[in-house]
């Protein structure tokens, strides 16, 4: 027991498996339409105001913790993260909340950027100007807050490399 305030002992087996939930979920939600599939991502303009906006989940990579977004290059969130690469995404579920925080960068990389665009729906690329205006954005996750009231859980991880450090934490 660590002795910090608000921090339960747990067993490894229970973090194994709070961690793999959160995977399994992000994963789903980019296959399928759940509650996790829209989120809100946060951002800090150039007069460090906050600003939250709904986005699409639109892939998540497990290996690296990975989330990704499509954006338009136009838009003002393009501008704050390249100015200001911090990023918090949280996302919602009745009664279950995840909060994940990091830095974006953009991938460049045609092949991405192409085979991104091709599996676009029509209605999809419409809501960019062009091909040229289509950005890529990967959040690479350095820490999550997990929030279930059903269960009245919350865990907190953090990256630790290698590997992660998870930890319940008092609601
Ligand atoms: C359901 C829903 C999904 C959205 N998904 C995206 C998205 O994946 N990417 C995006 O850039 N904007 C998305 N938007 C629009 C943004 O919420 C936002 O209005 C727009 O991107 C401009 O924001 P900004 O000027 O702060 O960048 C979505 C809006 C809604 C309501």
């Amino acid at each position: 027991m660590s002795g910090r305030p608000g921090i339960r002992p747990t067993s490894h087996e229970a973090r194994g498996k709070s961690f793999s939930d959160i995977c399994a979920r992000l994963a789903t939600a980019t296959t399928e339409r759940t509650a996790f599939t829209a989120g809100y991502l946060g951002t800090v303009d150039a007069d460090q105001s906050p600003q939250v906006r709904t986005v699409i989940l639109r892939s998540f990579e497990s290996d690296q913790f990975v989330v990704s977004f499509a954006t338009a290059r136009r838009s003002h969130k393009f501008f704050e993260l390249s100015a200001n690469p911090a990023a918090a995404f949280t996302l919602h579920d009745d009664m279950v909340q995840l909060r994940l925080t990091g830095h974006v960068a953009e991938d460049c990389a045609a092949a991405t950027r192409n085979r991104i665009w091709q599996g676009f729906a029509e209605h999809t690329r419409a809501q960019f100007a062009s091909f040229e205006d289509f950005a890529w954005l990967n959040l690479t996750v350095a820490a999550f807050d997990w929030l279930d009231l059903t269960a009245s859980e919350r865990w907190r991880g953090q990256r630790a490399e290698p590997g992660w450090q998870i930890r319940p934490v008092a609601l």
